[in-house]
């Protein structure tokens, strides 16, 4: 009998620490039932102090999912421990998730206090996230450039205080495996109450060693990995999930341990995470990237074409790749699209908001008849973000002749007034962004724009995100469209809603 890996999954949290990648509510709900349908262990659903609307957005989550516990994350603080409790309350399974810096560096210069103030702060955090659940997990951030002997001492200390899982972060993604694994063999061996807690890492990529660091652990005892779809999170990311659970699964000869999870659910939640987030996913990204089992060279095909081993260590149908498939078409009707989104995790609330979704498929379908899981997942990120906005793209005209300026016009529903600009520009896009601008006048600063396709093919609808940054905000905005000048457009306008929400949200971290 193997050991079970426990997989925490944190793209809800440590991943909507990436820049613009906040969710909303009922996008953090749609992930959630992806992840649960992927069978993951935990999935930790935010920082419920961080505002009003993560707490919203936890607690949504704790009454949604059944299968998996929901964590919250919490400072060692009283009232983050107090709102993380109160957010969980509806949950089947809950978790709080509570953690203190123990860095020399962290607690000189970020904490101010000394090494005793913060045993005392990490015990009285795990006594009183224990009153609202026997599920306590402790992490000792920074915990890759802590002293040991520190380290030692704490963790001894959390877990006779009631913490059943003990997490090492890799917070800055310093350590390499060997160190990093073994420091996890040492601790478990030198802890004398550590067989009464599970040892879980949580490694940053900084130095691209996420994964490597966490199997590293794994081959030395640790049974949790705090990993994020896409390796999504603070800075260059976290563990992949993807590619530690394929790890574990395509290596099981070289681990000890497995994992529960259903992995044909990976791709859907990859495109999932990557739709909401705005993040795309290199083509050569592990196990979800477009070319991760293309066999583009003659020889690499006829190997593959006479044995799949020859050249596939995985096959790609155990990932969901051929689930990527057609769904509906310009026949399809209204019961088979709804129930088409049903599955994909997406719920109407009304009658008009189905209306509204079925109205704009029907649009699509006419431009391109093939419709697929992600232009569904499109769709359905326009429709939750439409219900709210302040700005709404109404029309868009582009004049764009070679050898002449582009100039475009654009009408935007500002607060229920239509408004029309016009500008011109280096090319469509451009243009159209710049008559955008003329009318909303947000002087927000654009730091990034993608594109890339939803599918194959030149009738494909083009992704389109862009990052723009404001007062110390910074959102992403999606648009999808077959007309990329019009993805654009809608990217723009989508950011621009984002940037509206002027609530304020802490960092857990700072
Ligand atoms: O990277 C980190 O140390 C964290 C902790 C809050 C677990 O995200
Ligand atoms: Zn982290």
């Amino acid at each position: 009998m193997k050991d079970k890996l426990i997989i925490f999954d944190t793209t809800l949290r440590d991943g909507e620490q990436s820049p613009g990648a906040s969710m909303t509510r009922d996008e953090k709900v749609r992930i959630a039932r992806a992840l649960e349908r992927l069978k993951v262990d935990i999935i930790e659903a935010g920082f419920p102090a961080a505002s009003e609307g993560d707490f919203a957005a936890v607690q949504a989550v704790a009454e949604t999912v059944k299968n998996s516990t929901v964590c919250g994350l919490s400072r060692a603080l009283d009232r983050d421990i107090d709102r993380a409790g109160e957010a969980l309350k509806g949950a089947e399974r809950s978790r709080i998730h509570t953690f203190i810096a123990t860095s020399p560096i962290h607690m000189q210069m970020k904490l101010k206090m000394e090494p005793e103030q913060v045993i005392e702060y990490a015990v009285r955090a795990v006594k009183r996230a224990r009153q609202y659940t026997d599920d306590v997990e402790f992490s000792a951030e920074d915990a890759g450039r802590s002293d040991e002997d520190f380290l030692c001492r704490i963790l001894e200390a959390v877990i006779d205080a009631g913490a059943s899982t003990l997490n090492i972060p890799d917070t800055v993604g310093y350590s390499i495996p060997s160190e990093f694994g073994a420091t996890i063999a040492s601790l478990m061996q030198r802890i004398p109450n550590a067989d009464k807690a599970i040892f879980s890492v949580h490694c940053h990529n900084d130095l691209g060693m996420a994964v490597a660091n966490s199997l590293s652990a794994v081959m030395n005892g640790a049974r949790q990995v705090e990993c994020t779809i896409n390796g999504l999170g603070e800075r260059a990311g976290n563990a992949s999930l993807e590619e530690v659970v394929m790890a574990i699964k395509t290596r099981h000869d070289a681990f000890n341990c497995e994992t529960g999870l259903d992995t044909r659910e990976i791709l859907t939640c990859s495109k999932l995470v990557s739709s909401i987030t705005g993040f795309p996913v290199q083509p050569n990204k592990a196990i979800v990237g477009a070319n991760a089992f293309a066999h583009e060279s003659g020889i690499h095909q006829d190997g593959v074409l006479k044995n799949r081993e020859t050249y596939e260590i995985m096959r790609a149908e155990d990932v969901g790749w051929a689930a990527n498939r057609m769904v509906l078409g310009k026949h399809s009707g209204r019961n088979a699209f709804k129930s088409r989104m049903t599955e994909l995790g997406f719920e109407f609330h009304t009658e008009s908001e189905l209306n509204d979704a079925f109205y704009r498929f029907k649009q699509l379908a006419d431009k391109k008849h093939e419709i697929f899981d992600e232009d569904l997942q499109a769709l359905i990120t326009e429709v939750s973000a439409d219900a709210e906005d302040h700005f709404k793209l109404i029309a868009l005209k582009v004049c764009s002749e070679t050898g002449e300026t582009p100039q475009a016009s654009v009408t935007v529903n500002v607060d229920k007034n239509e408004l029309t600009g016009d500008a011109t520009g280096s090319g469509a896009v451009d243009a159209s962004l710049k008559a955008i601008e003329s009318i909303v006048q947000s002087g927000a600063v654009l730091e990034l724009y993608s594109v890339n396709n939803i599918t194959n093919g030149t009738d494909a609808q083009g992704d389109v995100t862009i990052r723009l940054a404001k007062g110390g905000r910074v959102v992403n905005g999606l648009g999808a469209d077959t007309d990329i000048v019009v993805a654009s457009a809608k990217a723009y306008i989508s950011a621009l809603n984002k940037l509206e929400d002027k609530g304020v949200k802490k960092h857990p971290q700072v």
